[in-house]
């Protein structure tokens, strides 16, 4: 163990969907903990996220994908693992649409699902594969409570979320011989984009938020530590586990 294990100096991550919320804040962490960084984005509008990053003293590469298409993810996704020498991937980019099953079209299901799921399969396969060749890597993949938990009408979102659950342990078990390990993490209710809606709703926010042993909601700041923590050696032995961000909610 190096005298600090957390440090990701040397090392380059990709961290998918980081325009803004949690990616963002990971993105500006792993900045801070000595990373170098290349973002995915479906734009190039990336400036507060570039902007954090430099002043956390990094550098970082803009790489542009739209995760709707997953055939065009895998194909920038080959090009970078051949071109670049990936350390960290953190497959973080997702969407949400909410909606009772019944009313939920077959449209709106497969583009969550190709976002969430189809396309961090389309990144993990060649960023992985390559992590394999050469011996070491870490994979951390945003979870959810929903993939623990079946959620309040979000059937695709948490279909998805239960899969990369699922594939996370996949690839830990078929990756972990080759030193690549394969996390995940399961943030709660964290203050972000993702969770407008719920937020405006006053009687659902307070619903969540008396139900977080915290007594508070998260903010994007809370998830850094964990994946720091993840992508560094301190996670050594850590491999195919989903590690809850959640104020204590699924203790509950
Ligand atoms: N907030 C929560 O409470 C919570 C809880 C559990 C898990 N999560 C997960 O955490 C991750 C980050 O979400 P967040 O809360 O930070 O939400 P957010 O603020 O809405 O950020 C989502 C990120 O994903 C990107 N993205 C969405 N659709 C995309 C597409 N088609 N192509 C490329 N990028 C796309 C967005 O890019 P643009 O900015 O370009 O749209 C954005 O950077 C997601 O996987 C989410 O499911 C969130």
């Amino acid at each position: 163990m190096t005298a600090d294990p957390f440090s990701l100096r040397g090392r380059t991550a990709l961290v998918t969907g980081a325009r803004r919320g949690i990616g963002a804040a990971i993105a500006a962490g792993y900045a801070a903990a000595g990373a170098e960084l290349i973002l995915m984005a479906r734009d190039a509008a990336l400036e507060d996220t570039l902007e954090a990053i430099k002043e956390n003293g990094g550098e970082a590469t803009v790489v542009i994908a739209d995760f709707a298409d997953p055939a065009a993810v895998e194909a920038t996704a080959v090009e970078l693992a051949r071109t670049r020498r990936i350390d960290i991937l953190v497959n973080n980019a997702g969407t949400i649409r909410r909606a009772p099953a019944a009313e939920t079209t077959t449209a709106d299901w497969q583009h969550v699902v190709d976002v969430n799921l189809n396309s961090t399969w389309a990144v993990t396969r060649p960023v992985g594969a390559a992590m394999v060749e050469r011996g070491a890597g870490a994979v951390i993949t945003i979870a959810s409570l929903l993939s623990f938990q079946g959620g309040i009408t979000v059937p695709a979102y948490t279909a998805s979320k239960h899969a990369v659950a699922g594939l996370t342990r996949a690839l830990a078990n078929e990756w972990g011989p080759a030193g690549v390990r394969v996390n995940a993490i399961a943030p709660g209710y964290i203050s972000t984009d993702n969770t407008t809606d719920l937020r405006a709703d006053p009687s659902r926010e307070a619903a969540i938020r008396e139900r977080i042993p915290a007594g508070r909601w998260g903010e994007p700041a809370d998830v850094v530590g964990a994946a720091v923590f993840l992508a560094s050696d301190a996670a050594g032995y850590v491999n195919g586990h989903v590690l809850a961000v959640d104020g204590g909610w699924l203790a509950r």
